[in-house]
Parts: structure tokens; sequence; C-alpha cells
């Protein structure tokens, strides 16, 4: 079986500042949410940063970007996913002037993708909050951040409305509903914070989303931009109407996110939600109106899906770790090294979902297997990765892209997550590998930084060079 994929199909890979830039205080950086965060999701805050935490460091991508944008770019990439670390640009965020180093760096970053003919996709906010905001004003559940991050947005348009065309408002932006921190720079403990809170934050996100369309719309009238959901569907258990129902209401916990941005009002479905949660949304007069600014495009993460049941004893029994969001276990899949479920069908049946819910193009912005990988030198002496597990991952999903393309879904391009090793997100390791490009650093602080291309390298390479002609049907 051929595959194909429409001609201008945006193939390419992606990161988050926070999770390879290091250089975590140079040039007028302000800390940022994670600078205090060692652990990910796994342990405490501190109170400043500490020598374990491995994205102070990170993988130096701040001093070698032109080193790795050019393997990038030997790959064939089309586009480069990264976000702006905003304690770059606003050092505590409430800043009243940017920080012009922090602005020069990524007009150097830019500069650098498009002289290889590579579009930067960027997240305006990719769980990095600057500290002081989350600290001084406890992150999003305060209004003022929709000031504070219509600030950012316009300095920020304003400067790269030449260089960038594709921009995402928050990553993951339902992620907040299980962390809160991390997500939504929110710094009252999980456990202390109100659903009324929670749900006031997250309406302050999704007016400054909108926001964001508007005054990019404004600025840049050629850009393109989309939302950005954490994506995991939800299979039902058993054919019990009662967990087909539980199924659907757990979707719509990601969906309504996605339903605001791209439809540009509350669901109604919420409504009954909020009432019965006695949680009350304070909205400003013109909240409505600014709701009503939509994205031009869906994008997502897509890892795994998960299951749903009514029934709390097998929910217990059987809690399937998770991409922040976690399930209970589907017995016809199996896990990676991390617990995460594997299931390509579930990236065609999520675009197919998407699709028919806002006939809006998509963006799968991430996408990947975090695995140990083991480092080997090869029969001319290069050292490598000899990842197939990674291959298999990737291409049984793209083949299943490319199913989606054929049940007439729009989709603008494919970034898989991590083209190159970086420090995880939720558990801040190293040695939970996704690049196609090796970096030698470990868990404990040692490695050269050195960057070595994998199998998996030349295998994109391809994937690209022939627009998915190269996929195999059922790869084993
Ligand atoms: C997504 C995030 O949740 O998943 C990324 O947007 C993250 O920041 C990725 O890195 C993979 O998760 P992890 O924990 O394996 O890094």
């Amino acid at each position: 079986m051929e595959y194909s994929f429409p001609e201008g199909f945006l193939w390419g890979g992606a990161v988050a500042a926070n999770q390879c830039e290091g250089a975590y205080n140079e040039d007028g950086k302000g800390l940022s949410i994670q600078d205090i965060a060692p652990k990910g999701l796994r342990g405490p805050i501190t109170e400043k940063p500490t020598e374990d935490n491995l994205k102070l460091i990170g993988i130096d991508f701040y001093h070698r970007y032109k080193e790795d944008i050019k393997l990038f770019a030997e790959m064939g990439f089309k586009t480069f996913r990264t976000s702006i670390a905003w304690s770059r640009i606003f050092p505590n965020g409430d800043d009243e002037k940017p920080n012009e180093k922090g602005l020069e760096f990524y007009d150097n970053l830019f500069d650098e993708c498009l002289k290889y003919g590579i579009e930067p996709l960027v997240t305006i906010s990719h769980y990095e909050t600057p500290l002081a905001l989350s600290k001084n004003y406890d992150g999003w559940v305060n209004r003022k951040l929709i000031g504070f991050f219509e600030n950012y947005v316009n300095v920020i348009f304003n400067r790269y409305k030449d260089k960038v065309k594709y921009w995402l408002t928050f990553n993951e932006i339902n992620s907040v509903l299980h962390a809160p921190y991390m997500s939504g720079g929110i710094f009252t403990d999980k456990e202390k914070l109100t659903k009324q809170d929670l749900y006031q934050a997250i309406h302050h996100e999704l007016v400054a989303s909108a926001l964001a369309v508007k005054i990019g719309h404004k600025i840049m009238p050629d850009s393109k931009i989309g939302c950005m959901i954490l994506g995991v569907p939800n299979y039902p258990l058993t054919p019990n109407p009662s967990d087909v129902f539980e199924s659907m209401k757990q979707d719509r916990e990601i969906l309504y996110f996605a339903d605001v941005q791209a439809r540009g009002a509350y669901p109604k479905y919420m409504d009954r939600y909020f009432k019965e949660s006695n949680i009350k949304i304070h909205m400003e007069p013109e909240d409505k109106e600014i709701l009503k600014n939509t994205v031009d495009f869906v994008s997502f993460s897509y890892y795994m899906s998960s299951c749903a049941t009514a029934d709390t004893e097998k929910k217990k029994a059987s809690n399937a770790a998770g991409n922040i969001i976690s399930g209970v276990a589907n017995p016809y899949l199996k896990a990676s090294d991390w617990g995460w479920q594997i299931d390509p069908q579930g990236l065609r049946y999520i675009l197919n979902l998407f699709y028919d819910r806002y006939q809006k193009p998509l963006f799968i912005v991430e996408n990947g297997l975090g695995a140990v990988d083991e480092l080997v030198t090869d029969e001319s002496g290069n050292k490598t990765v000899i990842d197939d597990y990674r291959i298999k991952y990737l291409n049984n999903h793209l083949v299943e892209v490319a199913e989606a393309i054929k049940d007439g879904v729009e989709i603008m391009g494919y970034t898989t997550w991590g083209c190159i090793d970086l420090v995880s997100a939720t558990t801040a390791e190293l040695k939970k590998r996704y690049g196609f490009i090796y970096v030698d650093r470990n868990d404990d602080g040692t490695g050269t930084l050195e960057r070595y291309r994998k199998k998996s390298f030349y295998w994109y390479k391809e994937v690209i060079r022939t627009n998915g002609k190269s996929l195999i049907y059922n790869y084993r």
C-alpha cells in the first residue's frame, strides 16, 4: 500500500524552550516555574533553583541551536515547533519593558530556521509561566494575567511578524485540570485549589487565547493561530451504557477547551457542570465578544488513548499511567516503558473526532515514543542508537494519519515530540528519550552534550523526502 500526503504537508519536530534551552539565568532571563520544579510532576517545587534540576542546562539548545537546526535541515524538516520562554522576554511577567537580549535570541533562532526554509511554529506559552507571576498573582487564577499576556503577545507578534506565520496559544491548555502549577502557573497547592478558582483560571486563559488570536490577526493578517489540546481520546471500557456515557463525559473534559477556542463560546453542557459544582464564572462584559475570535486551526498532542468506566471499583483496580491525564488500562493495548498505552488507531480516531466537530484544519504537533536508548558504535565507527521501536511507533501512527487523510480530514502537518532528546516534562528526566538525535547527557548531569544521529534520523529523513510514500503498512 502506498500512502500519500498533501503537497506542502508540514513535516517536522517539536520541542519546548524550558525542556531544551537551559541557560536559565542568562542574558536577563527571569526564573520560570520550571526552574524550581526539579522533579516535574513527581516531586515538590523548591525554594530556589537546585543543581539536580536538569532543565537549568537542558540540552544547552540556547548555545547549540545552530548545530541542531542544521541537523533538522538535514532530515528535511519543513517546520520546527518550539516555544518562546516568556521569562526571557518579560523576566517577571509584569515588567513594563521587554528584555532586548531575550528578543534577540529568538530573532537569531527564527532566522536560522528560515535560512534552511524551515517554518517556525511557535508556542506562546508552554509550561513556563514566569515564576513571579505564579508567586505574586497565583498564576492564571488572577485576571491580571490576561493583561500581562496581552503585553507579551503584542511584543512578540510585532517583533516576529515577518518571521513567524504559525502560532499556538497555550500548550495543552486542558492539562491545567490535572497539573495546575505546571500548566497554569497556579502556586496554590493542587489539594487546596478550589474548583471555583481552577475554572476561573481556565476562563482567564481562554479569554487570553482568544485575545491573542484577535491581536495576532490584526498585526499579522496572514498568520495562522491555533489552540493546542492534550488529546487523550476515551473509549468505554465495556458496552455498558454507563461506561459509554462516562466516556463521553471524560471526552468533554478535553473537548470543552477546544469547543470554546474553536467555536467561540462555552458549550451548553458546561452549564450543568458549573451549576452542580457550585461554580460561578465571573465574566467581564467584553469576554463573550472576545471569545468569538476563534482559532484558525486546532492542534493537539497525541501519545495514547484511555478507557473510561463508571464502575468505581474497576477504576481503582486498573489505573493506567498516562500523559498528565491517567485512566483505565485498555486490555487490547500494550504500553510503553513509562506505561503509556500505545494506540496508533486512536490517532485516526481523534483526528476524525476533531474534524467532524470543528471543520477546521488540524495539526498534530506532538506524537512520539519516550524510551530508554542505548548508544552503540556502528560498523563505520559512528555512535548511534538502533531505535527500531521508535521507528515502529512513528511509522504506525503516521499510517493512521494517512488513513485519516483518506477519511477526508484536513491535516496541516505533523511534528514529532522531542525531535532531539530533551528533559521530559512530567518526570523531568533525560533517560526518557524521544529524539531522532541522541544527546549525551544523563540523569546525574554527566555527559558531553554531543549529538549523535539515531537510526530513526535516517528513517524520518526518508519519510519526509518521499512525502510519506516510504511508510510501511503494519510495520512490526
Ligand atoms: C506533552 C508536553 O504533555 O508531552 C511536552 O506538551 C512533554 O512538554 C510531552 O514533554 C511528553 O511528556 P514527557 O513527560 O514524556 O516529557
